[in-house]
């Protein structure tokens, strides 16, 4: 049964700045643009993303949230998978100076998440991949891996969970997923207790929007 609100003080209030007339919202210290900026306005004209990358979705800002108390070491190499815009790439290469790799499966997703990186002055390495296609060698370049809302389908659960296994074979140190509690997430999670060290809790957000979902930790045991 989900439960309350986790009893924790919040840590900083996040910034929500609407900053007038550039359509741009302020969050966790981080730029996003609105459907109305005028770059995402060219891009829609262009570019569509067809498997749920089209806007930020709300997890990631439990995501950033959960990071502010759970923090990345200064320059971890970070790898965030099913990106879409890259919110939390942005948040990582903003607060942590993490040197980030984003990856989604959309090519489509790509010019978002580069408008975005502009505005926030990060620089993010894109690339396009399914991220169960990732060689062992390839997650063995990363210390930690990062999601938002990447396990929407009941397909997606054994390829994220063998991911999370290899990654952490491979060497990664940790792996955080947040999501807004859907019955595929939490398939996941029971697998990855079955075998890993982990910590599921409850997050909740307030800000930009009231969000509640779930953040899931996993390390090697
Ligand atoms: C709901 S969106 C979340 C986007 C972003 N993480 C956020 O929180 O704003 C899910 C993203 O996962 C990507 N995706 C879905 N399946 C994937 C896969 N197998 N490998 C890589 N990316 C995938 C989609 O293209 C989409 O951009």
């Amino acid at each position: 049964m989900r439960g309350l609100f986790p009893k924790r003080l919040p840590k900083t209030m996040p910034a929500v700045v609407d900053i007038a007339n550039k359509n741009l919202n302020d969050a966790y210290g981080i730029l996003l643009p609105t459907a109305k900026h005028k770059d995402i306005r060219k891009l829609k004209k262009k570019h569509e993303p067809s498997v749920h990358g089209h806007k930020t979705w709300s997890a990631s800002f439990a995501l950033m949230d959960y990071l502010l108390y759970h923090p990345l070491k200064k320059h971890s190499r970070v790898l965030e998978i099913g990106c879409g815009w890259g919110p939390a790439s942005m948040f990582c290469a903003k607060h942590f100076k993490a040197q980030m790799t984003a990856l989604d499966i959309d090519p489509e997703v790509f010019p978002y998440l580069e408008v975005v990186a502009k505005i926030n002055k990060v620089k993010v390495e894109p690339l396009v991949s399914k991220f169960e296609k990732l060689t062992d060698e390839q997650l063995s370049q990363f210390d930690v891996i990062i999601g938002s809302d990447i396990c929407f389908w009941d397909e997606l659960v054994k390829p994220l969970s063998k991911l999370i296994d290899r990654s952490l074979a491979a060497g990664v140190k940790r792996v955080i997923i947040t999501d807004p509690g859907r019955p595929t997430f939490y398939e996941v999670c029971g697998k990855m207790k079955k075998k890993h060290k982990t910590v599921q809790e409850d997050w909740y957000v307030m800000d930009p929007k009231f969000f509640q979902g779930d953040v899931l930790e996993v390390r090697a045991k």
